[in-house]
């Protein structure tokens, strides 16, 4: 199993950037990077991510896999799915994956994933994998306020940053030797639809080739959502072209 090495900033831009860098001077596969706050918090869509101190959890991964480039989006449902796991310990109910790698809790986000791939030639130079976890903050910023929640607002519990921290890790490095086998979801299907709240649910699918609405079925061996449009046609959405909402709000 992979081995991993955990470093810890008290503050820092964003903690995919600093694995980035680490991974350009030479770092080994397993480099985690936690920090207590970042200044430049980035989320997905070049949006920024909000990163209060010591209230959430940032940290990043970076990975060195051997496979072809197009297989690496799907890591992110590995990692999505290590936070489900790790986050489920705490959580026991209401809380579940939103496709392809939000963690909801009673359908507002309590974790979002950024997953960045460099490449050398038509190889993976790395993958850098950035998980930020809401933890213990009470209140949020007004344009989150309605979408957003935390575990503490859930369980009514302070939650240990590190504690949770090493069991993401435990998670992912689980999953992740089961993904090398295929290199793919195929064995992880069912553990993953086993959580996806999309499941059965009405969703709006949009691409920008055109929006259509279906009813979601879970994640195929490739990590695509398939969506049963109302012509019972169904259709396999692939994460990086477009995004999925829900019909009645945020999941
Ligand atoms: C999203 O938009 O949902 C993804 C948010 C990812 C945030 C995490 S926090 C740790 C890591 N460092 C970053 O700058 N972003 C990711």
């Amino acid at each position: 199993m992979m081995e991993t090495r955990i470093l810890h900033y008290e503050g820092i831009d964003s903690t995919n950037l600093e694995v980035t860098r680490l991974s350009q001077k030479g770092a080994a596969e397993g480099t985690v990077v936690v920090a207590d706050v970042q200044t430049a918090g980035r989320g997905r869509r070049g949006r920024a991510w909000d990163s209060p101190k010591g209230e959430a959890l940032y940290m990043s991964l970076l990975l060195r896999p051997t496979f072809a480039p197009d297989k690496a989006a799907t890591l992110t449902l590995v990692m999505a799915l290590a936070v489900m796991e790790a986050i489920a310990e705490i959580v026991p109910d209401g809380c579940g994956i939103k496709w392809p790698n939000d963690i909801v809790i009673d359908g507002k986000k309590v974790c979002g994933i950024l997953t960045e791939m460099e490449l050398q030639g038509q190889e993976i130079a790395h993958v850098v994998i950035g998980v930020g976890i809401n933890l213990n903050q009470t209140s949020f910023a007004e344009e989150i306020a309605k979408t957003a929640t935390s575990l503490r607002l859930k369980t009514g519990k302070t939650i240990e940053r590190f504690a949770l921290l090493d069991k993401v890790v435990y998670y992912f490095k689980r999953n992740y030797e089961v993904f090398l086998q295929t290199c793919d979801m195929r064995i992880l299907v069912d553990k993953y639809n086993g959580f996806l709240v999309n499941c059965g649910k009405e969703v709006r699918v949009l691409d920008p080739q055109g929006e259509y609405e279906g009813v979601a079925r879970g994640i195929n061996e490739k990590g695509e959502l398939l969506v049963e449009k109302h012509s019972k046609e169904l259709v396999s959405v692939y994460a990086g072209e477009v995004s999925v909402r829900g019909i009645y709000g945020y999941v």
